[in-house]
């Protein structure tokens, strides 16, 4: 199973991708992640992402596709994939197309979680993560059993530096310049599914399965 997970900051991507990858068995690639992991670890196509991220604008296409080529490439991605957060732009997608094709293995959805800006604004700001895991919050739809604490491992949580109110707004921005118009692409390739993503998130994950043919 192929699959890109389509959606607005905040949508709830990286919150329903862990389940859909569990379920198929496929690895849970988010482009935002690798370049986070990168950010971490000073590797030169860190420091390259690093003015991109901290503006909330997107990281120029050249450097996001070799990214992703070389990371769905390798075995684990044999059977398939579920990209979060990437296509992001229509050269991403059309690169997207041509390594698939290369590879004799289509895209079998472009999954699209929708939820109207007014909603994203709070769920983006609201959000905590942990360091260690990599487990996301909210502090209020998600809480954490004790405040600021990860469930799993104890860590203090920490708000990502693009999750601040000032940069939240431009990537809204720069979603609705760049990312939207891959909805009509994938909706005139016949791989558009779209999920109101404004329900909760067991309700949103039970929305995918079912749009998913229910594999699991
Ligand atoms: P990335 O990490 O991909 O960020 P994003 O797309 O902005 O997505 P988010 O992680 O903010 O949101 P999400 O949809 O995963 O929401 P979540 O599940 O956490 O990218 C970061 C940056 O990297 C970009 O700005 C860019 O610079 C660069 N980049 C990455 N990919 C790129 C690409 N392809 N091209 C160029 N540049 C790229 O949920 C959000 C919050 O809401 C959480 O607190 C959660 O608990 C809560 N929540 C989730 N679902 C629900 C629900 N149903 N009800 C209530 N609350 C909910
Ligand atoms: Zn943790």
């Amino acid at each position: 199973m192929r699959v890109v997970l389509l959606g607005p900051p905040g949508a709830g991507k990286g919150t329903q991708a862990k389940g859909i990858a569990n379920a198929y068995a496929i690895p849970h690639i988010s482009t935002g992640d690798l370049f986070r992991e990168n950010l971490k670890n000073k590797t030169p196509l860190g420091v390259k992402a690093q003015s991109y991220m901290d503006a909330g604008k997107l990281v120029p296409d050249e450097l996001v596709i070799a990214l992703v080529e070389d990371r769905i490439e390798r075995d684990d991605c044999k059977n398939g994939y579920l990209l979060d957060g990437f296509p992001r732009t229509v050269a991403q997608a059309e690169a997207l197309k041509a390594f698939n094709e290369k590879m004799g293995h289509p895209l079998d959805f472009a999954v699209n979680i929708s939820v109207p800006s007014d909603i994203l604004v709070d769920r983006i700001t609201g959000r905590r993560s942990c360091p260690a895991c990599g487990a996301t919050y909210h502090i209020r739809y998600n809480a954490p059993k004790t405040e600021g604490i990860c469930d799993n491992d104890g860590t203090a949580l920490i708000q990502r530096d693009d999750d601040k109110p000032e940069t939240v707004k431009t990537r809204i921005d720069v979603y609705e310049e760049e990312s939207a118009p891959l909805v009509g692409y994938y909706d005139k390739l016949g791989k558009l599914v779209t999920i109101d993503g404004t329900q909760s998130p067991a309700e949103v994950a039970e929305a995918i399965k079912v749009a998913l043919g229910g594999a699991r």
